[in-house]
């Protein structure tokens, strides 16, 4: 499990296309993360006990509703695509894209590993063929991500010799990314996530290389660096957790500080990886008006509901959870009671959504269906997840249904 883990992080890294079942995948078919077709990842040890429950039966709609057209009084739709969607590889999934979501986010080929995955040898097939992909749909596109801890190579991190870059070469090589990246898409995107995840959920400032090289004001060279290169942008920053009062409030005091700085921060990026019962409808109420009260305009930037059982309840993506029985409860299907309760938890958080529109001005899921969901694999790999609004057959869910019904309150 934990070399595995390791493998797929590790080739993340260097070049997310090598490898499908790490996400980043060209060549992926439908189903594969689909482990009750039988031809997705092994289920073994992991639970896969048949449901006692019988299965949800479909709800009675079409899918022809348009969920982007359904909120356009209030917010943008979108959606995290990977490289199988993108490419243009099945028809069914482009339609689908195009018809519900009016805006996009690269799940991985514009991080840094897929950008640059070595130094100065930049691939922007994929950044290309996504953005051609969203515009050719009038997507709006989100740039995700240029300063992370994750998913970016080692190299960019060291010198010639292997050891540790000084502050001035590392910011050196920022710029040499968001410079190319400048160059060639320009404003093309319309938000870029400059900063993810820099925060831990206690509230302090989380320990990356980019912190410890470049210092304590790596975020402010960061967010000017970006202002000057993509000035037409909206710069965000994006974390998890976003709801937790320490977190919340932690991310408040940095913005206003990164603003007294001389930087422009534009809005906050609630990823919004969630499960059945938290955050609250009063947690995210909360954070929302608090966002707000700080004049943030706010992304639900990576939605999704977690309707399998774990520990954890962050999205920390090296924080990996080992499998055992009952952990994967769903491999035939959602049962009545599960899709239920999803179907009741959609309704609520778009319930909150629809009541803070005015300072959110998108809401973007993480994966286009079930089968191309990241929470097949993490934080343990080879389950059957079912975090989305369409299933593995691209039909709408429950949730769906909840999330149309919720637009017209
Ligand atoms: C974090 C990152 C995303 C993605 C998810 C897992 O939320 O911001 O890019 O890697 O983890 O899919």
């Amino acid at each position: 499990m934990l070399p595995r883990t390791f493998a797929c992080r590790l080739t993340l890294w260097l070049c997310p296309a090598l490898l499908p079942a790490c996400g980043g995948d060209k060549s992926a078919p439908p189903g594969l993360y689909d482990t009750s077709t039988g031809g997705g990842t092994s289920n073994e040890g992991a639970g896969g006990a048949p449901p006692k429950e019988p299965c949800a039966t479909p709800p009675a709609v079409s899918g022809d509703a348009s969920l982007f057209e359904a909120y356009e009084d209030y917010f943008r739709i979108g959606v995290a695509l990977n490289g199988y969607v993108f490419s243009d590889n099945d028809p069914a999934r482009s339609e689908l894209a195009g018809k519900h979501f009016n805006r996009a986010t690269a799940e991985n080929a514009m991080k840094w590993g897929s950008v640059q995955p070595l130094e100065g040898v930049f691939n922007f097939e994929s950044v290309d063929t996504f953005i051609d992909f969203a515009e050719a749909r009038d997507m709006q596109v989100h740039g995700h991500t240029l300063v992370w801890h994750q998913q970016t190579p080692e190299w960019v991190f060291q010198d010639e010799n292997g050891d540790a870059i000084d502050r001035e070469g590392l910011l050196a090589r920022l710029e040499d990314h968001m410079s190319a990246l400048a160059e060639r898409y320009g404003s093309r995107v319309a938000y870029w996530d400059v900063v993810n995840e820099a925060l831990e959920d206690g509230g302090g400032y989380r320990s990356t290389p980019w912190r410890t090289i470049i210092g304590n004001d790596y975020m402010v060279e960061a967010y000017m660096m970006a202002d000057r290169y993509f000035p037409d942008a909206k710069l965000v920053y994006n974390d998890f957790s976003m709801w937790v009062p320490a977190k919340r409030d932690a991310a408040i005091s940095m913005i206003e500080y990164l603003r007294r700085s001389g930087a422009r921060v534009d809005a906050i990026g609630m990823q919004g990886h969630y499960n059945l019962v938290r955050p609250t409808e009063k947690e995210l109420d909360d954070a929302l008006t608090a966002y707000a009260d700080a004049d943030l305009e706010v992304l639900i930037t990576e939605l999704d509901v977690d309707v399998l059982p774990r520990e954890g309840t962050g999205a920390n993506i090296s924080d990996t959870e080992d499998p055992a029985a009952g952990l994967d409860p769903y491999t035939e299907c959602l049962t009545r009671s599960a899709d239920a309760a999803m179907a009741a938890r959609w309704a609520s958080l778009f319930d909150v959504f629809v009541r803070h529109a005015d300072t959110i001005s998108s809401v973007t899921v993480w994966g286009l269906d079930d089968a191309m969901s990241w929470l097949n694999n993490w934080p343990i790999q080879g389950r059957t997840n079912h975090p989305l609004l369409f299933d593995r057959e691209l039909e709408p869910k429950s949730s769906y249904v909840s999330v149309l019904r919720a637009a017209n309150p």
